[in-house]
């Protein structure tokens, strides 16, 4: 048995797979099928302050190796996530990451001020949403709007930040670079592209939102080659995520820099995709005799 267990900002991970934000609910559903402490962590569904009923439907398509979604940060706000849902996590054995998100910076701090009094092991502030102070532009887009939210909610949270980043951008690293700056203890990466389809039968965008989010397989090789360009630029610690689903995916993924992986969307092909995945990384690092995970993160030989 090789040792999976990870170290990030100082929190100890048994292993480096987490359920990524949005997909895996706040896992009371999984817990019938499997026990939660076999995971590494959980990022919870994006919490804003207040209750979001998210975008209409249909917002969930099919694409080839992939989906593409715009639920609309559907959530039940804050206030409930801290009373009703995260004490039941904080009994397992395992790492809450607490996904947040906001239309403005203001949003994003008051969410973060209410997590301060709790347990909550790390917070993942989510920079994809628009900032509808400047026009509508995500704040993961631009420099300045990444710099400043993370600028501010580093002054009110004590707790591991973790800034998760865009990869609709022109370069991953200028962004990383901005919150790192700012008191970014780990950034955490890919959120979904954007894309879009259309019915050739009606002319009308497959989603109710005409663009969603793009993830899945078919995404993963964009992850790998981000998570490597922001090991390269940054000091912080890495989260990976994007495409994932097989344990030579995550190693893969660790060996561009990330040091904990997050699965997506293959959860919703196969609800047991995180545990068979920690099993394959396992086998994969004993077959070639590696014995602590640790050892791979950021391995990659380029050329
Ligand atoms: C249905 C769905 C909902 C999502 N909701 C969130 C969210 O609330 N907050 C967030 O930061 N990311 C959200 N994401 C993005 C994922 O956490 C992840 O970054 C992305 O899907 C790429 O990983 P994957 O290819 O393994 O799915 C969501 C993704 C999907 C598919």
């Amino acid at each position: 048995m090789a040792d999976l267990s990870v170290k990030i900002c100082g929190v100890d991970f048994k292993n480096p797979i987490i359920p990524a934000s949005g997909v895996f609910g706040y896992g009371r559903e999984y817990e019938e099928l499997f026990p939660l402490n076999k995971l590494g962590g959980i990022a919870t569904k994006g919490t804003t302050l207040h209750l979001r009923t998210g975008n209409p439907a249909p917002r969930i398509a099919e694409t080839p190796s992939g989906m593409l979604n715009s639920v609309g940060l559907q959530n039940p706000g804050i206030d409930h996530f801290i009373s009703s849902e995260l004490p039941y996590l904080l009994t397992k054995d395992l790492v809450v990451l607490a996904n947040i998100a906001g239309s403005t910076v203001e949003e994003c701090v008051e969410v973060a001020e209410k997590l301060e009094s709790t347990d909550v092991h790390m917070i993942e502030l989510n920079i994809s949403c628009p900032n509808v102070k400047q026009g509508g532009a995500a704040f993961g887009t631009r420099c300045d709007m990444a710099a400043e939210v993370t600028r501010q909610v580093r002054k009110v949270t004590s707790k591991p930040l973790v800034v998760k980043l865009s990869p609709n951008v022109t370069s991953i690293t200028e962004i990383a670079k901005a919150v790192e700056a700012e008191g970014a203890d780990a950034v955490s990466l890919i959120n979904t592209l954007l894309g879009m389809r259309i019915d050739i039968n009606t002319r009308r965008p497959v989603l109710r939102n005409n663009v969603g989010g793009m993830s899945g397989p078919a995404v993963f090789p964009i992850a790998v080659r981000m998570v490597w360009q922001t090991a390269n630029a940054v000091k912080i610690p890495i989260i990976g995520m994007g495409g994932v689903s097989s344990g030579k995916d995550a190693i893969e993924l660790m060996m561009a820099g990330a040091s904990a992986v997050q699965v997506g969307a293959a959860i919703f092909t196969d609800p047991f995709a995180p545990v068979k995945i920690i099993d394959e990384m396992n086998d994969i690092l004993d077959s070639k005799g590696i014995s602590s995970v640790g050892e791979i993160i950021g391995s990659v030989q380029p050329w």
